[in-house]
């Protein structure tokens, strides 16, 4: 079966969770999105300089959930605490009893970047099942607390997450994985997962071979860590091999767990049981010797989406850009697209230096070594060529970048099919690049049927691929628009930036103010997961302003 193929498989076998936990996210997050004001984007003629890319955001909810697992203190460091998602999941974790102290916490919004530690300490004698459901709502990786909360509590009660609307979100997998290491699992009429460790010890147990019917990353996250607490041994086949998987198990290492294989698709965890089991549980790295896990000290990867979308806004606007750190082998997807529409991708020396995980007894040496800078030196404007894609899991062109990689194939000469394989309804940006001046039309699967649909809305063209018509040397048209996703706020200022400014807009200066701003609404959505990006465009010479009062459309 095709990854496509076993992509829907999943989504149309989805319980009867999908429905609840998409329309939950769906009206929250546009609730939010009003609430953020709009970013005016000038058109930019250059852009120069180095941009400083956060700890991932899907790496850091991941190793704070996995704090969860852990008996001791866990320290993170490189943290992007401004983000609304990474302060909703500590939110997650205060709430069933973890201390969580912030380092800066009061000084940082989304708006200023940030490099913080935060400090989880998650004692067995504190840890409640039941987390706050306000929390929850908020993003769907609180989902990725259930796990070791099961784990260690024995049970735990779980409202379905919410999130950003990008799809059907179902939690199927997740539940499939806990059902595999011996918990009965079940969820409410009104959206609440119970799930309780059938053993009269009240123990999960290894699932021996778990075969995974899709990759999800969130459920590769969610069995990686009950596994580790578990009497026994759990192979997971067909896992996410995502870095951020890697990454967690990489923290869950240090502190006493015995994963092997993260970042491929086969997973083998040996389970350490839980503190005061008395099974297994030797204390290697960070564990307890009374089994269970210990902490660490652990610095987050850096964000390649971050780092993906700098390289599409460089390649837009034409201009060089120097992006640090990042793990360049991370984004091997996107830059090889980029280098097919005719940019170039130079790798500088290593950043960083000591060892980015160590326990307090033990380090681990962990991805710093392959910490880089990276430098993409695009064409003149208007020279991008079109490139087609398909989104994929990892390692395939991830599906949070196409959006920003719409935009890229928006501005280049040539048309573009790109193929959506993961979130089937991820097209919300697609009516906002209309307004740009973008020519998009949705096509059959086979690619050469196209649809008459400049009405249609986001979900009607559900599985359908997109053909983008690239405005090459004419430039993308100012507009007001609206980002309702993370990802799709995040194009659109891309778009912004490489509007094109008009011939004598009165001043001669070229800078296009007669035209005025795009002005890109939706910012709540940025701020779930981009900290200070405006901040960042701007340190590299972008003119863009944030503004309180969202535009009328
Ligand atoms: C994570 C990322 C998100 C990214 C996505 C795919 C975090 C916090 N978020 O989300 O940014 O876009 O990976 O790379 O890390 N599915 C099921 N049943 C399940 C779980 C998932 O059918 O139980 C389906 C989903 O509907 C979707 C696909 O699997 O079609 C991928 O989802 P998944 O990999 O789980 O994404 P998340 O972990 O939610």
């Amino acid at each position: 079966m095709t990854r496509a193929a076993s992509s829907r498989s999943a989504r149309s076998s989805a319980s009867s969770s999908s429905s609840s936990s998409s329309s939950s996210s769906s009206s929250s997050s546009h609730g939010a999105a009003d609430s953020g004001g709009y970013l005016a984007v000038s058109p930019c003629a250059s852009l120069r300089g180095v941009v400083p890319i956060a700890g991932a955001k899907n790496a850091v909810l991941a190793l704070l959930a996995g704090a969860l697992a852990c008996g001791d203190e866990v320290v993170l460091r490189d943290v992007p605490i401004g983000l609304a998602d990474v302060r909703a999941m500590i939110d997650v974790l205060r709430s069933v009893g973890a201390r969580v102290d912030v380092g800066g916490e009061d000084a940082n919004t989304a708006n200023t970047p940030s490099s913080g530690v935060v400090v989880v300490h998650a004692r067995a004698e504190d840890l409640r099942a039941s987390p706050s459901a306000d929390a929850v709502a908020k993003l769907r990786a609180s989902f990725f607390a259930a796990g070791p909360i099961l784990a260690r509590a024995g049970r735990v009660s779980m409202p379905l997450p919410g999130g950003c609307a990008i799809g059907a979100r179902p939690v199927d997998l997740h539940l499939d994985g806990f059902r595999a290491l011996g918990a009965v699992v079940e969820v409410t009429s009104r959206g609440v997962v119970e799930a309780r460790a059938i053993a009269r010890d009240g123990k999960l147990r290894g699932a021996g071979t778990h075969v995974m019917r899709f990759p999800s990353v969130g459920a590769t996250h969610a069995i990686v860590m009950a596994a580790s607490l578990a009497v026994g041994d759990t192979t997971i086949v067909n896992a996410a091999a995502e870095p951020e998987i890697e990454d967690l198990a990489a923290m869950l290492n240090a502190s006493g767990a015995k994963i092997r294989g993260a970042g491929t698709s086969v997973i083998t965890i040996e389970g350490v049981g839980v503190a005061g089991s008395g099974e297994k549980g030797d204390g290697g790295g960070g564990g307890t010797g009374r089994g269970g896990l210990g902490g660490c000290a652990h610095d987050a990867i850096p964000d390649r989406i971050e780092a993906g979308t700098m390289l599409v806004v460089a390649a837009c606007v034409g201009s060089t850009l120097t992006l640090s750190p990042v793990i360049p082998e991370h984004m091997t997807a996107t830059t090889a697209l980029l280098i097919d529409a005719g940019c170039s991708i130079d790798v500088g020396d290593e950043v960083g230096g000591e060892s980015k995980s160590k326990s307090k007894s033990n380090s681990n040496s962990n991805s710093t070594s392959r910490r880089r800078s990276m430098t993409i030196t695009p064409p003149p404007r208007g020279g991008l060529r079109a490139v087609d894609f398909t989104t994929a899991p990892y390692p395939g062109v991830p599906t949070d970048m196409q959006p920003q990689l719409c935009v890229l194939n928006a501005c280049a000469e040539g048309v573009a099919i790109v193929r959506e394989t993961v979130f089937e309804s991820r097209w919300s940006h697609v009516p906002e690049l209309r307004r740009m001046g973008v020519e998009c039309d949705f096509v059959d699967a086979d690619g050469d049927d196209a649809v008459a649909n400049a009405n249609a809305n986001a979900n009607a063209n559900a599985g359908r691929s997109l053909r983008i018509v690239g405005v090459g040397a004419r430039g993308l048209r100012r507009a007001d628009v609206r980002g309702s996703d993370l990802r799709a706020s995040a194009a659109l200022i891309v778009a912004g930036l490489a509007v094109m400014a008009p011939m004598g807009d009165g001043d001669g200066d070229g800078d296009g103010e007669a035209q005025g701003p795009t002005r890109v609404a939706g910012l709540a959505h940025l701020d779930r997961g981009y900290e200070g990006l405006d901040a960042k465009l701007r340190g590299v010479g972008a003119d863009v302003e944030r503004r309180p009062v969202p535009p009328r459309k």
